[in-house]
């Protein structure tokens, strides 16, 4: 089994580029169903979730060429099949992302119940209620969902109960063929959500307001597809922001849209950090002493649930006492565990809030990655840790982070890969 061994007590120094975001290609890669004709797609991480969509999309007659680094091309003239099979939705959450461009392009999508990271319950009632009010007739049964709607979809506004990320993503593809206008409220605004929108015009869709609560989707008969540039990952970026600030480093972050990290950079700087802010990167310097801090994590533009693992690492080393409310997911602490096994002083209530007396400093040790932001909040962990820290089950990580292990060793750090 493959594991990451890390040596810490490196100061952190020098560039690194961030890549395309994980969280945006999914979507754009589930979107790209809608065209009839094929598109184009540059700045794709190379990562596991972007293989296993491209499986999905295999799946469904869909030719996917990746010769070119960072690139795909996708031939969706001929749809083949209307099914994502449990191999595949099983491991990635966000194969379930391709029922609303189904529906919309075939009229029909069957659908394994996703897995992805085990952190909370994680239903899909919202993407289902979404689905039901364009008219779509959803059956579940045998583990999977199964959705209809083979005289097409219709126009609608919904409400959705929570900003799903996931849903609003979905019934944005699901509508911009419906007849009609489509107009989604209380909807999430997340950056990739705006980059969602922008692909789904380019392919030749009408979607408008996306980054606000209100999407407004104007439904059109058909899409030939586009060329589209996946914007930088705020989480990769944050979290190699965070890897600055605990190891008293100096490191200039390239790739990255600033406004879309604002919550982070303001914690940051609470914290003791320098943060400079540039047009396409961010500069950030750990202090000798980190400050104790509050967050709580809430749908955008309020602080990210996907770095909450990676801050509580760094509250770990922070003089005094920080506290963390985390209202996103249910379940989401599942790095506390491991974190205690590093020495760290961690008290949690409730499974939402956790009181993190800092400590003057963690130890090396075996650790698991039990779920993808939290591995790397052990590889942060382990950066500052004395000794050395042995992380398992790292293939979580390998969802999410392109070349962790490279671009950390660029910056200074004593980390490698083993087995
Ligand atoms: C996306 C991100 C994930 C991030 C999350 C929140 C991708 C591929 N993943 O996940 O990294 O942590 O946004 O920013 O973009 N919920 C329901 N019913 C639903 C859908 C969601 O109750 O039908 C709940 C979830 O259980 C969770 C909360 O809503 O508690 C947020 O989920 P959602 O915004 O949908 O997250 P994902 O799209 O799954």
């Amino acid at each position: 089994m493959e594991k990451l061994i890390v040596r810490g007590g490196h100061r952190l120094h020098g560039t690194v580029r961030v890549s395309g975001a994980k969280n945006a290609v999914l979507p754009i890669i589930a979107a790209s169903v809608l065209g009839t004709e094929g598109s184009k797609i540059a700045e794709v991480p190379e990562l596991e979730d972007v293989s296993t969509i491209c499986k999905v999309l295999e799946c469904l007659g869909i030719r996917v060429d990746r010769s070119e680094p960072h690139v795909l091309k996708i031939d969706s003239r001929n749809i083949t099949g209307w099914e994502a099979p449990y191999d595949l939705v099983s491991t990635m959450r966000a194969s379930f992302l391709v029922m609303g461009s189904l529906l919309a392009r075939v009229g029909r999508a069957k659908i394994s119940l996703p897995g992805g990271c085990a952190i909370g319950t994680r239903p899909i009632d919202i993407h289902l209620k979404g689905f039901e009010a364009l008219g779509a007739t959803i059956k579940q049964s045998h583990g999977s969902v199964e959705a209809l709607a083979p005289n097409g979809l219709t126009g609608t506004t919904i409400y959705l109960d929570f900003p799903s990320v996931g849903a609003t993503e979905n019934l944005m593809m699901a509508a911009s063929m419906a007849k009609g206008t489509t107009i989604v409220e209380n909807a999430a605004q997340e950056p990739e959500i705006v980059d969602l929108a922008n692909y789904i015009n380019v392919m030749g869709g009408k979607v408008r307001g996306a980054g606000t609560t209100a999407i407004r989707i104007d439904g059109v008969k058909s899409m030939p597809g586009g060329e589209h540039m996946v914007i930088p990952d705020r989480i990769e970026a944050g979290t190699f922001m965070v890897a600055g600030a605990m190891t008293q480093g100096d490191i200039k972050v390239e790739n990255v849209l600033c406004e879309h990290l604002k919550p982070l950079i303001a914690k940051l700087r609470e914290a003791g950090c320098i943060v400079e802010e540039g047009i396409n990167d961010v500069h950030v310097v750990g202090p000798r002493e980190l400050k104790p801090i509050t967050i709580k994590t809430m749908p955008y533009p309020g602080f990210p649930t996907d770095m909450q693992a990676q801050v509580m690492a760094m509250m770990c080393i922070a003089k005094g006492q920080s506290s963390v409310l985390e209202t996103v997911f249910e379940n989401r602490f599942m790095h506390v565990d491991e974190l205690l096994r590093m020495g760290a002083n961690i008290k949690t209530s409730g499974g939402r809030a956790a009181l993190i007396e800092g400590v003057p400093k963690l130890y090396g040790c075996q650790v698991r990655a039990t779920d993808l932001r939290a591995g790397a909040a052990m590889v942060l962990a382990g950066l500052v840790a004395d000794g050395t820290t042995e992380i398992t089950d790292i293939y979580h990580i390998d969802r999410g982070y392109e070349n962790l292990v490279s671009k950390f060793t660029k910056l200074g750090a004593d980390i490698s890969r083993v087995g």
